[in-house]
């Protein structure tokens, strides 16, 4: 992946970052909207921006597995052996579009995680991302570039569409490669979970770990106190136009006049489409991946009153697509 920020750039945001303002970079997953990790202001800075929660926690990233340990608490783990044993099994898919949620350090702001005892870690592997880190030389918290609800940007233009007047620096790494948010795997308990499923599936961190790991709680389950996740409320990464998957049309259902289709496979709509995207042709997980929030997007802004979004098989990275689709489609 090549990067077309130049190192004044980057210089100039790491700048803005230690100043406590909020920098928009690229990530291979989504864009973030970064601060300093440390600095409480700064973080306070992130929910107001995105509208979001006070208790819902941000994801930090840093640039070393070093950092991992020193942000985290490992000591205060459940089991800090079995921690670190797991942690250095994780290490080879670092870099790369997966978060850990370990016991939280006391260099990070509180409000990172919204007052609770965890944070979550992670080392993205987008050039830009990395670079930024290692000219900061610090903790970036950095939730998806987006107003809180809405769907996560994968181009600079998402960010600037939807925050551009409230961020200090937007760094344009082009789009974003995975295009989907990173897993998010709990380390807190003896049987890991993965709370978010995403690019790194819930087979790589079993066959990784070699050990039991717990999946995703459906959404309606209620969720045990130690691993609450706000974010991972029901009803996310919303358009304001409303999202239903095409399994869930009747024969001969009478749809709004204005209604979109979003295509992942050989299926074609059998009402007539005001306007079509297809994402892929064959039903390729990692194409539809890339494309799908920038369609979402797209679709949004076509003044439709309904968008008819394709479904894949829930498993490996279908699963992340199918979380993100289902939630999308909820009232
Ligand atoms: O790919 C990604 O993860 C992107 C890029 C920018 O890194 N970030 C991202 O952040 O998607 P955000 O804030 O939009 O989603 C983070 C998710 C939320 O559902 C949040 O509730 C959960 O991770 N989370 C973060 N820290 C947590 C913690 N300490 N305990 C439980 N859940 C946590
Ligand atoms: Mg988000």
């Amino acid at each position: 992946m090549s990067t077309n920020v130049d190192k004044t750039e980057i210089q100039r945001a790491a700048a803005l970052l230690a100043e406590g303002k909020l920098v928009a970079f690229p990530t291979e997953t989504v864009y973030g909207l970064g601060a300093d990790a440390r600095q409480q202001p700064a973080v306070a800075r992130i929910y107001e921006a995105k509208g979001r929660p006070s208790n819902n926690p941000l994801i930090v990233h840093v640039a070393t597995i070093e950092e991992v340990y020193r942000y985290a608490d490992i000591g205060a783990s459940w089991n800090p052996t079995v921690v670190t044993e797991w942690l250095h099994k994780l290490t080879p898919l670092w870099p790369g579009p997966l978060s850990v949620i370990l016991p939280r350090g006391k260099e990070i702001a509180e409000n990172v995680s919204g007052g609770g005892p965890s944070v979550a870690l992670r080392i993205p592997r987008h050039p830009v991302a990395l670079e930024l880190l290692k000219a900061f030389k610090g903790p970036i918290a950095a939730p998806s570039a987006n107003p809180s609800m809405y769907v996560s940007p994968t181009t600079a233009q998402h960010v600037r569409d939807s925050l551009g007047n409230k961020v200090d620096c937007i760094l344009d790494g082009g789009p974003c490669e995975v295009g989907l948010e990173s897993t998010v795997l709990s380390l807190l308990t003896a049987t890991p979970r993965v709370l978010r499923p995403g690019a790194i599936t819930l087979d790589i961190i079993r066959h990784t770990l070699g050990c039991t790991v717990d999946g995703p709680l459906s959404s309606g389950e209620p969720q045990p106190a130690d691993l609450l996740s706000p974010g991972l409320l029901a009803k996310h990464y919303s358009p304001r136009t409303k999202v239903r998957l095409r399994t869930t049309l009747t024969q001969g259902e009478r749809l709004p006049e204005k209604t979109g289709a979003l295509i992942f496979s050989d299926w074609r709509p059998d009402f007539p489409a005001t306007e079509t995207r297809v994402l892929s042709t064959r039903g390729d997980l990692e194409e539809i991946a890339a494309q799908l929030f920038g369609a979402l997007r797209e679709l949004d802004q076509a003044q439709l009153d309904l968008i008819v979004v394709d479904t894949c098989e829930p498993i490996g990275l279908g699963e992340a697509i199918m979380d993100r689709l289902v939630r999308a489609s909820r009232q």
